[in-house]
């Protein structure tokens, strides 16, 4: 569904106030896989452009919680606000600690914040473009002033790091990133257009199967692949060349904009092939369309505000700008969040 603000105008407008984000302390290299599988670092960087990920330390105790918290406790300080100022926080994941509580609600309490709106939301890799586009909807709704809206994942959890794993283990890693929402009575400012798919016939192309019946028809069920990220990664390469694109076309047409109105696509991380594909559709200068995968893999929720966060304090953010962020993943699922900042 595609949001065209002008048919109902805003009497809110919303400011992007802050963002931060957090990556982990082991960095693990290709020549790190190397060692771990039959694997090579031309191959990894051919196939996907990736160099080097982050993973969680668990000895450390590093989690999704604590990367969460870091990345809202440097978001909060650039709003220069702290978790008491917020109303509302909306964690994007697919890392929850446990099924309950929701993992946001004891965020919120790690920055703390009192009496706030707190709850998880979870699709996938899409997560944080539809937490973006869904606190947009609260605030301009009037019903939610300051929100903060995290993206954290430890994807490293579900992976294995020997050769049973060199088609998914590769690609991903970890992080954390947040993005601060303010409202504002400049209703110039905020959200010009969005969409938000999915596709769940495809479900069986990326799923992490938590029983044995969890498997599709066809797939033999295998307690070892139980708690793993399964892949079709061909099928989601090519859904995610054509998709990527048309997602950001349809976004650019509901805005009336030409691709060169924007001045920063930050897409989700999950091949520097699909990325480059993109631009090169858009005819767009490669500093339009950010790329970060070459340091830290695919980090599912936290991809998008990592790149946001990189961008900003890089000092390449401006207000006046028009960002677009665009995400696809399990779900399938696959959507955007334009702003005017
Ligand atoms: N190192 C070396 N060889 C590997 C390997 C690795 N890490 N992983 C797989 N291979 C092998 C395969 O076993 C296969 O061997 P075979 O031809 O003998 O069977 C061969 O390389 C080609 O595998 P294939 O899966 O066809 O490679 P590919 O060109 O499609 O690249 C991906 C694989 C995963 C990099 C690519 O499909 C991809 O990026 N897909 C999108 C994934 C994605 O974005 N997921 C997240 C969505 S949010």
């Amino acid at each position: 569904m595609t949001l065209r603000p002008t048919l109902e105008p805003p009497r809110v407008g919303a400011r992007l106030a802050g963002t931060g984000s957090a990556t982990p302390s082991r960095v693990l290299t290709n020549a790190d896989f190397e060692k771990m599988m039959d694997t090579s670092d031309e191959w990894i960087v051919q196939r996907t452009g990736i160099h080097t990920r982050r993973i969680i330390d668990k000895s450390a105790d590093e989690n999704a919680l604590t990367l969460a918290t870091q990345a809202l406790t440097a978001a909060l300080a650039d709003a220069r606000m702290t978790g008491s100022d917020l109303d509302l926080l909306i964690l994007a994941t697919i890392s929850m600690e446990m099924h309950c509580p929701p993992t946001a609600c004891q965020l919120i309490a790690a920055v703390g914040g009192q009496n706030c709106g707190a709850y998880d939301l979870s699709a996938a890799c899409c997560s944080f473009v539809f937490a973006m586009n869904t606190a947009w909807g609260l605030i301009r709704s009037g019903m939610y002033r300051n929100v903060a809206v995290v993206g954290a994942d430890t994807i490293s959890t579900f992976m294995d790091y020997d050769s049973r794993g060199r088609s998914t283990a590769i690609l991903f890693g970890d992080a954390a990133g947040a993005v601060i929402m303010r409202a504002t009575d400049d209703t110039s400012k905020g959200l010009i257009a969005q969409t938000m798919h999915s596709d769940g016939n495809r479900w069986v192309d990326l799923y992490i199967p938590e029983k044995m019946s969890h498997f599709p028809e066809g797939v033999e069920p295998n307690p070892e692949a139980l708690h793993r990220v399964q892949m079709n990664g061909k099928g989601v390469f090519k859904f995610a060349v054509s998709t990527f694109p048309d997602v950001i076309a349809q976004t650019l047409d509901a805005a009336d904009l030409k691709p060169d109105e924007v001045d920063h696509y930050i897409c989700h991380q999950s091949n520097a092939r699909i990325l480059e594909a993109a631009r090169e559709r858009f005819g767009l200068p490669k500093e339009k369309l950010y790329v970060n995968i070459d340091r830290y893999g695919n980090t599912v929720s936290a991809s998008v505000p990592l790149c946001f966060d990189e961008l900003r304090r890089a000092g390449r953010v401006h207000e006046g700008q028009r960002v677009m962020f665009v995400a696809f993943g399990g779900g399938l699922t696959w959507g955007t969040s334009l702003w005017q900042l």
